[in-house]
């Protein structure tokens, strides 16, 4: 059984991802309807919050039944980190995620996200500061190193755990890999075989079918698995995972009638949480997974991803329960 701090999170947790633009109030609540056991936000600048910058502000919203749900921040500065350890805990998440492991630019260029693996001196130290600033769970979310002649994330994560930090979910890439290649679950099952390590270690990368993630339990004895871009679109893979682990055998896809009904409180979750604009524009990624592999869909998937009114796009919906509600996915 794995623990959080005192948050209990079951046996093999499956965690989602946090994701920029994805990983939103409507897209966690799908996700934990369909099984996820821990849910965290997109990753928020620690400056944009303490700036009050509205648009980092937005993404703190939690909704209750989404519980537990981690809050992702990044910075490198421990004054500014800090404060918006105070931000955060004012909206009540159950948990705060610090994010060492994003390899943009933007945000390296600063020594934040997967920057900071460069110096881990601080990271371990900023890791301190909030531990001690806090009475939620702090965990981290981190790559494997900076590039591969600088892995050291045994190292790493050990340290991590000895200034107090509750769980680490580890993404098995370098930063000088992007998302290229494959993710390396090897050097994550080395931090957890770590016998000093008593945290749970989350595995993270190309977690795409039920068969890897039983791989990431069995062969690579992780204590859970985070899953991003296999939701996205398609928040039945959690479901589909437990029963795949429960039963050695593979769910059945969901029906038609259940994409189409997840697509239209999705769209109405969104605009519910950030208006008819945003909602119908950040709800479009999520189309083309929900209605994969169907043919001649074309026409239609362009209707949901160009129609501006949410009023275009529900009827765009109805259409296709209309032509293709009987199409059986394999
Ligand atoms: C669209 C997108 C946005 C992401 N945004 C974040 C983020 O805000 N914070 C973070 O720690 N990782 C972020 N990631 C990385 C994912 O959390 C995850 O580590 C990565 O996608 C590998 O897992 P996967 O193979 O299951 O997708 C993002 C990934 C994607 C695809």
């Amino acid at each position: 059984m794995a623990k959080i701090g005192d948050i209990d999170v079951g046996d093999f947790p499956l965690l989602l991802a946090p994701m920029e633009d994805v990983s939103d109030p409507p897209f966690r609540a799908l996700c934990k309807e369909q099984g996820a056991d821990v849910v965290y936000t997109e990753f928020i600048s620690s400056e944009g919050l303490i700036r009050d910058a509205a648009k980092s502000v937005m993404k703190l919203d939690i909704y209750e039944k989404e519980r537990p749900v981690g809050i992702q921040i990044f910075g490198a500065v421990e004054e500014s980190m800090l404060r918006s350890v105070e931000i955060v805990e004012a909206s009540g998440p159950d948990i705060i995620d610090i994010n060492f492991g994003c390899p943009v630019k933007k945000v390296v260029s600063k020594g934040a996200g997967a920057g900071i693996l460069k110096d881990i001196d601080l990271m371990v130290s900023l890791t301190r500061a909030m531990v001690n600033h806090t009475k939620l769970p702090v965990t981290v979310k981190t790559r494997l190193g900076w590039d591969h002649d600088s892995i050291k994330i045994v190292e790493v994560a050990e340290r991590l755990q000895d200034v107090g930090c509750a769980a680490i979910s580890i993404h098995g890439r370098t930063r000088a890999q992007m998302y290229k290649g494959d993710a390396d679950w090897g050097p994550i099952a080395e931090v957890k075989n770590n016998p000093r390590m008593h945290i749970p270690v989350f595995g993270n990368g190309d977690v795409n079918t039920p068969e890897r993630a039983i791989e990431m339990r069995d062969k690579y004895g992780l204590d859970g698995a985070m899953i991003g871009r296999a939701s996205i679109g398609y928040p039945w893979f959690f479901n589909e995972v437990k029963h795949f682990m429960e039963t050695g055998t593979h769910k059945a896809p969901p029906t038609m009638k259940e994409r189409i009904e997840a697509a239209r409180r999705h769209l109405q979750m969104s605009i519910d949480w950030k208006g008819e604009v945003l909602g119908v524009f950040e709800t479009r990624r999520h189309y083309t997974n929900y209605f994969r592999g169907i043919p001649h869909f074309k026409e239609y998937r362009m209707k949901l991803v160009t129609s501006d009114q949410s009023e275009d796009v529900f009827s765009a919906l109805d259409l296709i329960e209309k032509e293709f509600g009987d199409y059986q996915f394999v």
